[in-house]
Order: structure tokens, then sequence, then C-alpha cells
């Protein structure tokens, strides 16, 4: 099983890392993906890459809700590690009006920007959206090459916005909203094309179900897994195999 996003590194893991590694491995996690935010969270995104190599996988991007009047000097910084070595993705990039508006079209150019990057490097982009979907599937069609794949994370779109993104052969990270009572999930996942679908956490953030409003940890990404073969009436190992395969696909890892 593998959690395709989350955020160890941030502070909230700080007390206790050793055992939140431990409780993923026992919960059968191979690997763990780790979207950088901006400049203040790559040091120790880095630092537990070293950690737990092999395990821990960092990627490189800016974050749309660090995007501000100073994102071209953040994006240097990107730039600059991007060209030091190599990240299996570009990310978390992406689009947020959920908090702040006033940054748009500073948030759809670090898109472009990054976008190029994915093309240059050819890694495959990891997305942010909130308030955004539509206008962010609409950047990637516009955006869209032979080579350029990603995920959109913590999906919680229409079975037609699904489809769109499938059609762009993109992936779907489905999380903790999935468990939601409210979220409307359980009208979507039963229609999703499963060769499109990872799993994620986006820890410590969006806990499942009955973890929701704590903090969640990468060993939850087995309650998704559980929630989606509900929602589909198929087996836990059906949706870990398929997930697993894709994600592995996603990032170009072969195990
Ligand atoms: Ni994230």
């Amino acid at each position: 099983m593998i959690d395709t996003h989350a955020h160890i590194y941030a502070d909230q893991f700080k007390e206790d890392i050793a055992e939140v590694i431990e409780r993923s491995q026992e919960a059968g996690l191979t690997r763990i993906y780790m979207p950088n935010i901006d400049h203040t969270s790559i040091d120790a995104m880095l630092e537990l890459e070293l950690q737990y190599p092999d395990f821990c996988i960092a990627t490189m991007g800016l974050h749309p809700c660090s995007v501000n009047s100073d994102f071209e000097k953040e994006l240097y910084i990107v730039e600059e590690w991007l060209s030091k070595r190599d990240f299996v993705a570009i990310g978390e990039m992406g689009t947020d009006l959920y908090w702040d508006k006033t940054f748009v079209d500073q948030q759809v150019e670090a898109f472009n920007v990054q976008v190029e990057w994915a093309k240059k490097y050819k890694r495959p982009i990891i997305i942010h959206c909130r308030e955004s979907l539509d206008m962010t599937i609409d950047l990637v069609e516009k955006l869209k090459d032979d080579d350029l794949t990603g995920v959109f994370h913590c999906f919680n779109g229409s079975v037609e916005q699904a489809n769109r993104i499938s059609a762009l052969d993109f992936h779907i990270g489905l999380g903790g909203v999935s468990t939601f009572k409210n979220a409307g999930m359980d009208k979507v996942i039963p229609s999703l094309d499963m060769d499109h679908v990872v799993l994620e956490t986006d820890s410590p953030y969006l806990a499942p179900v009955p973890h929701r409003g704590k903090r969640n940890e990468p060993a939850y990404v087995q309650l998704v897994a559980q929630k989606v073969a509900d929602y589909r009436e198929t087996s836990i190992e059906e949706i870990i195999a398929t997930t697993t395969n894709n994600a592995n696909k996603l990032f170009q890892f072969n195990a």
C-alpha cells in the first residue's frame, strides 16, 4: 500500500515520527510520497527522506497557498533544487480559491511554469485544487502533451469531472474526504475508472473516519482503501493491488 500524499515532515510529527513510520509499516505501507509546500518545508522534508531512504520520497514544487507577491523568489528556489538533483514528481502545485483569491493570476502563472519543468524533466505533477477544480482541469487540458501526467490530489469532485481527468490520463487521489458522510463520494467512487485512482492521506490534514478532526497519519490510508472497497463492493486487497500498481506507474517506480 502506498500513501501518495503525506506532509509527514510537518511540525505535527516532530515528537513521534519514528512511531508514525513504524505504524505505517505495520499497516502494510511500502512507500510514502511527500509533496513539498515552499522554501520553509524543504529542509525537514529532505532530512526525513535521508532518514528513511526508499520509503519516504520527496517531491519538489510550490503549493498554491504559498503563492503570494514573493512567488517568483519561491519558484527560483524550486528551480534550483530541480537542477541540483532528481525528484520523482513536481508538486505540490495548483490553484486554491478557498482562502484567498488575491493571487489567482500568480497561481496560474506558477502552475504554467511548473508544468514546463515537469515537461523538461519528464516528471508527473501533483495537483492541489480547492474551489477551482474545473478551472484546473481546463488548465491541464490546455497544457497536456503526450508526456504530461499527474494526479489531482484530494479529489472530491463529480463523476463528470473524474471522467475528464481520466480522459487526460491523469490520476485521482482519494483520501480521508472519501470517508466523510457529507462528501457524497459514495455516489462518485463506484463510477470511477479504477486504473486512474491512487490512495493518499494528506497527513496531517483530513483524517478519515473515525479519526476525523484529529491528526492524520499514513497508516490511516488503509481506512480509505477499506471505504473505497465498501463503496465498490469489492475486497480491500483488490483496491490495494490496483492503486499500488497505479502509483508505481504514476511515479515511474519499478517495484
Ligand atoms: Ni498536500
